[in-house]
């Protein structure tokens, strides 16, 4: 005899309670779609014990993405989590607050339009990196045009330590990638570079506050400085994008005095990660132009907002408006003060590891964590029984998650440590961490010859 719908429940709810939860979970298909239906609390039991297998976020040192925000901000993001971003005109007041973190950015990087800045809320850096580099595309293409002249082959002139974001717009929108290599101590973009490698087919020239690779400032001011010089000789007036995908919401409030924003004339955009420094979980990323002039209009579309039409300009459509909203949250709690004391304390807790990590006697230090929270570490080059490599394996012991990495063209010789602190990461936690790395180089410093090299190691991607 069939059972009823209730006392089908009870009949599951007794035999989970007392199956075996690993036992039931041999059943379940890993590839396709189950047959039937499960519990929420069977569904969620598999999957959370599943997910043990991550590493925990707190003790991730590679990532520069947030990993703890205020129980407050939290609330406000699963009370947004229905929100669809693109929805202006059903979610009005999103839409608003989206404007206003934009206005926010554009005054705090000094943008001469600051209260009605042109800009907007993307997934991340990579998106704002597309969309910054795609408007230099459509600027230099109209130029180029309006002389009568091809455009046809355009080009983009960067350091080799840029993030992989901006060889992704250089393939996917077909712009020749002119990057200058590394060279020496020298491990980010020089303005003498640079400028080597620009002409008329230049849509402009990318610089980064600061470098994924060593948490170094490119020197945005003496770049712009070098442009304007190649400008008087050549008369080609070429842009700059500034990736602050971190720096941007670093430099403003613990190195006011740094000039690299829209203060420098040819600064035309600027993007940022609200999820790495602007202290929001992952999903938000910015990006700013200098004003309306800086964004061709044929780029933008127009939807309808509250009887109003509201510019957007995005390569995605429906995004979540919950990051947006833990933005604000952070805006608003944290004032100019209280992101200044983050800043700060991220940075004496970077340079406070950097200078004890220096004292333990194998490290050779690459930076030292004042400029971006974060600094990479070689080994010393009588080191040669061990790698940078077996010590990252090593710390996984324990938890920590260490990225050890090669640099790219032309110091593929140099292998790295990276550390990025961030909120969240304690003076405490950093001192246990050092007290980690102290106790496997013990055991490593015994070991006969290295275990891991790049390719038998984590691999890093950032
Ligand atoms: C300098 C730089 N630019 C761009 C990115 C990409 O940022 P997102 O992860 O927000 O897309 C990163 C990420 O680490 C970065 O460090």
């Amino acid at each position: 005899m069939a059972l009823s719908h209730e006392e089908q429940e009870l009949r599951q709810a007794a035999e989970l309670a007392v199956a075996p939860l690993y036992a039931l979970d041999c059943g379940i298909p890993r590839h396709t779609l189950p047959e039937d239906e499960l519990s929420p609390d069977l569904a969620y039991q598999i999957i959370h014990d599943e997910l043990m297998l991550d590493g925990n976020a707190r003790l991730n040192v590679a990532t520069f993405v947030t990993t703890w925000m205020e129980p407050q901000a939290e609330r406000l993001m699963a009370e947004c989590l229905d929100k669809n971003m693109i929805d202006k005109d059903e979610y009005p007041q999103t839409a608003a607050i989206e404007a206003r973190c934009v206005n926010i950015l554009a005054d705090l990087w000094h943008a001469p339009e600051a209260g009605t800045a042109t800009g907007c809320s993307t997934t991340g850096s990579s998106e704002a990196a597309m969309l910054g580099g795609l408007a230099l595309k459509r600027r230099w293409r109209a130029r180029r045009l309006a002389d009568g002249m091809p455009a046809d082959k355009p080009n983009i002139v960067m350091g080799t330590n840029v993030q992989v974001c901006w060889e992704k717009f250089a393939n996917y929108w077909d712009v020749e990638m002119r990057l200058v290599p590394m060279e020496g101590d020298r491990f980010h973009l020089s303005p003498e570079e640079a400028v080597a490698r620009c002409d008329e087919n230049t849509i402009g020239v990318f610089a980064v506050l600061g470098s994924t690779f060593d948490g170094s400032y490119e020197p945005v001011a003496e770049i712009c400085a070098a442009l304007d010089a190649f400008e008087s000789e050549s008369g080609i007036d070429l842009p700059v994008h500034v990736d602050g995908a971190s720096g941007g919401m670093v430099a403003p409030f613990v190195d006011p005095d740094l000039v690299w924003d829209f203060r420098l004339p040819r600064v035309a955009s600027i993007n940022t990660s609200g999820h790495k420094y602007g202290l929001v979980y992952p999903g938000v990323g910015w990006i700013v132009w200098r004003d309306a002039d800086a964004l061709p209009e044929e780029l933008i579309f127009r939807v309808n907002y509250l009887g109003d039409t509201m510019p957007t300009f995005a390569l995605n459509f429906s995004r979540p408006g919950a990051q947006v909203v833990a933005q604000y949250y952070n805006f608003l709690r944290l004032g100019f003060e209280g992101y200044r004391r983050v800043q700060q304390y991220a940075r004496d807790v970077a340079m406070g590891l950097s200078a004890q990590l220096d004292d333990v006697g194998p490290f050779e230090l690459l930076t030292r964590g004042d400029e971006l929270p974060v600094f990479a570490v070689a080994l010393k080059p009588e080191v040669d029984n061990y790698t940078v490599f077996d010590l990252s394996v090593a710390l996984r012991e324990r938890g920590w998650q260490v990225p050890a990495y090669t640099f790219p063209e032309n110091r593929t010789d140099l292998a790295v440590l990276r550390v990025v602190v961030r909120r969240g990461f304690t003076h405490d936690m950093a001192d246990l961490l050092l007290a980690d790395v102290k106790r496997q180089l013990r055991r490593l410093e015994r070991q006969p010859a290295p275990t891991h090299d790049a390719t038998s190691a984590t691999a890093f991607a950032h």
